[in-house]
């Protein structure tokens, strides 16, 4: 089997004191484990760990944004990965599709690999439009864009931070769906799942055969937490 691809979104969770401890106890593995943590902290992750993400970029490269940080500045460092469209930057920070894309499109154009998350909300996985608004995204944020370097992270939004997984079926339903929507666009990218992943519930959404891996929010700021998913996902 494949090792499953693990990324590591530590938002805005941890204080420098929890960082150094982090660094310290957290060794990599495997190729396919991605750490994000909040931007400020990257340098001192740089001298350890070779697959990092910024949690968000600005579409620009230089210029007059106060408190931004471009695509290119972010690959100049080393850094590889840059997550783009998460849910709560498209809802604290009002993100549109088409910011997004243009994210998207700088990010790729500055050499780095994308993680384009994508969800739905509790209104529309009820109201059962979970795969129209899924569709809308995948075709609005990828406009014109035909790179494979891009990992499709469906993180339902219910599911972040509530503990409330979906069952294996329904998310490889979903995943299912979402790689034919790429396949009609000619990609073809490995799509992993987030919301609530913890170091129990990953054992059992491992065997999720058409899941690439996983993306991680409050567990992955928990050292313990972390050493247990590395070991599931490398076995
Ligand atoms: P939680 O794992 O805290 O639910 O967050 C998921 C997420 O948003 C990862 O990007």
């Amino acid at each position: 089997m494949e090792n499953k691809i693990l990324i590591l979104n530590m938002k805005m969770y941890m204080e420098l004191k929890d960082i150094k401890e982090y660094i310290s106890k957290v060794n990599v593995t495997n190729d396919n484990i991605i750490l994000c943590p909040t931007a400020i902290y990257l340098p001192y992750f740089l001298k350890k760990y070779k697959n990092l993400a910024i949690q968000n970029i600005y579409a620009e490269d230089l210029g007059a944004y106060t408190g931004a940080i471009s695509a290119l500045q972010v690959s100049e460092l080393g850094i590889k990965y840059a997550i783009v469209g998460h849910s709560e930057c498209r809802n604290h920070f009002n993100e549109t599709d088409e910011l997004i894309n243009k994210k998207i499109k700088s990010a790729l154009d500055n050499g780095l690999k994308v993680i384009l998350c994508i969800g739905d909300n509790l209104e529309q996985y009820k109201s059962l439009k979970t795969k129209e608004v899924l569709k809308q995204q995948l075709h609005k944020d990828l406009y014109n864009i035909e790179s494979q370097n891009i990992i499709i992270a469906y993180e339902p939004i219910f599911s972040i931070g509530t503990g409330n997984v979906l069952d294996n079926e329904m998310i490889s339903n979903i995943i299912s769906f979402i790689k034919q929507e790429l396949c009609d666009m000619n990609l073809d990218l490995p799509v992993v799942y987030g919301g609530s992943v913890n170091s129990d519930n990953i054992k059992e959404l491992i065997k999720i055969k058409n899941v690439d891996g996983f993306m991680v929010g409050k567990s992955s700021s928990m050292i313990d937490e972390v050493l247990k998913m590395i070991k599931v996902v490398s076995s």
